[in-house]
């Protein structure tokens, strides 16, 4: 049986990279242990009762792994994955198309699920409680309806902006997991076992360099190995050592947070502005980007590691950026009123 069909009108493609290093067994998904213990429950119970598995939310920044777990839950459920993107639905057809070619207890996954359009969301909401299509043929009084019963499925959709779907939409995902940064540990395992996999061993120091400097995320960590890779490469060492690391990397211009140049220039940002709030719209002005871009891929991994904090008026740096910055904070009493402000 044909595990993974992509459908053609598929907007997006990952590198093909990133695909010989997805992992495809669970043992090769570290971390995220409490989502990978649940779903285990979930899927054996699924499958003791022959059921078809309940819908699933995935949602956290990008490159944390939620299109690597869709493809791991699939291969346990022994069922195919199809695979599509919210913005390629742009009319009822082409989501009647796509549920119309499901198989009986086929996954169907979308990504970025927060993109559909309301129209479409309607549609799914029939399909997704009752397995049925309404379709309406004609328009005005003599409109009618026509339902398809379709094969029962499951649907997995994935956003990095949870706040985005619309409340019915998401109150229909029988199941809710929210993807965490990752830590050093966990990345530089990840980080080990991709440079295997690339025939350019990295040892234990350099695993943990690369993992302290990815952001948390294992996208970037992958990124960043396959870099320092080349480095190694070129000078025709076999293994990944941490000498070379360390210069392939600062060659690079990762710092040792992890933080990349657009990290720096948000954080430069809010301590020029001395413990006063900033809005995101003026934050986008000034350094080119986009709201969202800077909502979603940003802004959480400096969130999550308290760099940042969101109040509200607006964002502030914390101590713990002034400090990394060897600034002195603005005033205390200044400094408290901020934070209360976020209580
Ligand atoms: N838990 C993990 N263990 C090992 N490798 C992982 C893990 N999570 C992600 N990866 C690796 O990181 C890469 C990026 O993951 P993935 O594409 O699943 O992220 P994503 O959350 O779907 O990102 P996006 O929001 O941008 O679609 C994958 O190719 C995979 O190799
Ligand atoms: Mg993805």
């Amino acid at each position: 049986m044909e595990r993974i069909v992509e459908l053609e009108k598929m907007s997006f493609e990952d590198s093909s990279d990133e695909v010989t290093l997805r992992p495809t067994i669970w043992d090769d998904y570290i971390g995220q242990e409490k989502i990978k213990k649940n779903l285990q429950v979930f899927i054996k119970a699924c499958k003791k009762r022959e059921e078809v598995l309940d819908h699933i939310l995935l949602f956290g920044p990008p490159g944390l792994g939620k299109t690597t777990l869709s493809h791991i839950i699939a291969n346990q459920m022994d069922t195919n994955i199809k695979v599509t993107a919210a913005p390629t639905i742009e009319k009822g057809g082409d989501l009647a198309a796509i549920l119309t070619n499901l198989e009986e207890g086929d996954i169907l996954f979308i990504d970025e699920i927060h993109r559909l359009s309301p129209a479409i969301e309607e549609i799914l909401y029939p399909a997704m409680e009752d397995f049925r299509l309404d379709i309406i043929i004609g328009s005005g009084p003599a409109a009618q309806t026509v339902q398809i019963d379709l094969p029962r499925f499951t649907l997995i959709g994935a956003t990095t902006r949870a706040g985005m779907l619309s409340n019915p939409l998401r109150d229909r995902f029988g199941m809710h997991f929210r993807l965490n940064f990752y830590n050093d540990a966990e990345l530089s395992k990840i980080v080990q076992r991709a440079s295997i996999k690339l025939e350019k061993e990295s040892n234990t120091e350099s695993s943990f360099e690369i993992a302290r400097r990815s952001r948390g995320t294992p996208r970037v960590a992958l990124r960043l190995l396959k870099r320092v890779r080349d480095f190694a490469e070129v000078e025709d060492e076999d293994m990944i050592e941490l000498h070379r690391c360390q210069y392939a990397l600062d060659e690079l211009g990762i710092n040792d947070k992890g933080f990349d140049e657009m990290d720096l220039r948000l954080l430069e940002l809010l301590l020029s502005n001395k413990g006063k709030p900033m809005g995101l719209n003026t934050i986008a002005a000034a350094l080119s980007e986009d709201e969202g871009t800077l909502e979603e891929a940003i802004e959480p991994y400096l969130l999550a590691n308290g760099y940042i904090q969101r109040t509200a008026r607006g964002r502030i740096a914390t101590v713990k950026s002034y400090e990394l910055f060897r600034l002195s904070p603005p005033s205390e009493t200044n400094e408290k009123s901020l934070f209360m402000e976020n209580t």
